[in-house]
């Protein structure tokens, strides 16, 4: 079996309302990775397209994603950031792609099925294609392990599908040019802790998303302490005090979100929030809430606010980060290229 070098990827797409779940879920994860792991991270506005974006507003949306990364934690010296647009090799291998994956696979995409609606005549073929595409992020960089939230998990078994399906289509291939007998890696989904998937305020049986048209239903990376106070308030509870078990807390979704999001923020367990603040009644309990995400959200708004003033040294970072995405992209691709029988 090869064995192949651990390796991080993920990527975050620049849609505007960068929100609480996309914080815990995946960008406080990738701060964590870094410790101990090379990691690329991907601002994929790529991915954006697929769905209408305002041009105006699409590069600072880019700058926005990539400013968050920063002021989270990440380091583009140590590892890499970048915009997928910068490094065509993302485009060229997610045809190649395009022609592995299967359309009874890509048909199945519960995230396709929501975002197209019932009037599926009328999405993009992007957005039909958006997995593959995906795929083509991680395995262009041959990446071993992937932080997503929860609601990613079904297009990364997709990316292990089509790695899987290439190592299989193209063996003898793969064999003779001394690729040993696997190409791409399986790849590894991470979706760990309170936080896979922080559910809307408004209600607990949705995600916390980007689209969602009440504001009320997320926090954004930008809100402030009124802002967040406000949004906390107004969460939807119910009228019993937190329980003292994680049994009788699963049974309200709108209290275990509350939970999971104080979890996720102080970086403890649901449990142990639960030994706090069993017996509190929520007019207690929200504003402790208030007070640890103001205390841990506030000075990654305050620095996004001062690296996005400066709009250039920005562009700098991504473009320096995308030479060192595509010196690796390349190597790969041009591996492709020669495994599938292109002339080079
Ligand atoms: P995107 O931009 O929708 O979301 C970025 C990350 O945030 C996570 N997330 C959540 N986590 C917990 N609770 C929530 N309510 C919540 N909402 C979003 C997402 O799971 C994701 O990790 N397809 C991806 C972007 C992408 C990608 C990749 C990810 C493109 N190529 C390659 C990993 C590897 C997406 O739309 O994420």
């Amino acid at each position: 079996m090869t064995t192949f070098p651990e390796r991080v990827f993920s990527g975050v797409q620049p849609t505007g309302n960068l929100h609480l779940g996309n914080y815990l879920g995946a960008i406080k994860k990738f701060v964590a990775l870094q410790e101990n792991h090379n990691c690329i991270y991907c601002v994929v506005d790529m991915h954006a397209i697929t769905t209408w974006q305002d041009p105006k507003e699409l590069s600072g949306n880019i700058r926005e994603v990539t400013a968050a990364f920063i002021a989270s934690g990440i380091d583009p010296e140590k590892h890499v950031v970048f915009n997928q647009s910068q490094v065509s090799e993302h485009a060229e291998l997610a045809w190649i792609f395009n022609c592995v994956a299967r359309m009874g696979w890509l048909s199945r995409m519960t995230q396709f099925k929501d975002k197209a609606g019932k009037d599926r005549e009328k999405a993009s073929v992007g957005l039909f294609a958006y997995p593959a595409l995906m795929a083509a992020d991680i395995l262009a960089y041959r990446a071993t392990h992937v932080p997503v939230g929860d609601d990613q998990k079904q297009h990364l078994e997709l990316t292990r599908d089509i790695a899987q399906k290439f190592n299989n289509d193209f063996r003898s291939s793969i064999d003779e040019y001394g690729y040993g007998d696997q190409f791409f890696p399986l790849t590894e989904p991470l979706i760990e802790g309170p936080a896979t998937r922080v559910m809307s305020l408004r209600d607990g049986s949705k995600k916390m998303s980007k689209s969602d048209p009440s504001d009320l239903s997320r926090i954004v990376l930008t809100d402030d302490r009124d802002t967040i106070a406000k949004k906390f308030r107004k969460a939807k509870t119910d009228p019993m005090p937190l329980p003292d078990n994680l049994d009788d807390l699963r049974a309200r979704p709108e209290a275990e979100n509350l939970v999971n999001i104080y979890a996720a923020l102080s970086e403890t367990s649901k449990e142990a929030v639960l030994a706090e603040f069993a017996g509190f009644e929520f007019s207690k309990f929200k504003p402790a809430l208030v007070e640890m995400a103001v205390e841990k959200l506030a000075p990654i708004s305050g620095e996004m606010q001062r690296l996005q003033a400066d709009p250039g040294h920005i562009d700098q970072i991504l473009k320096d980060g995308s030479d060192k995405a595509r010196e690796i992209a390349s190597i790969t691709l041009g591996a492709v290229k020669e495994i599938v029988g292109f002339i080079k």
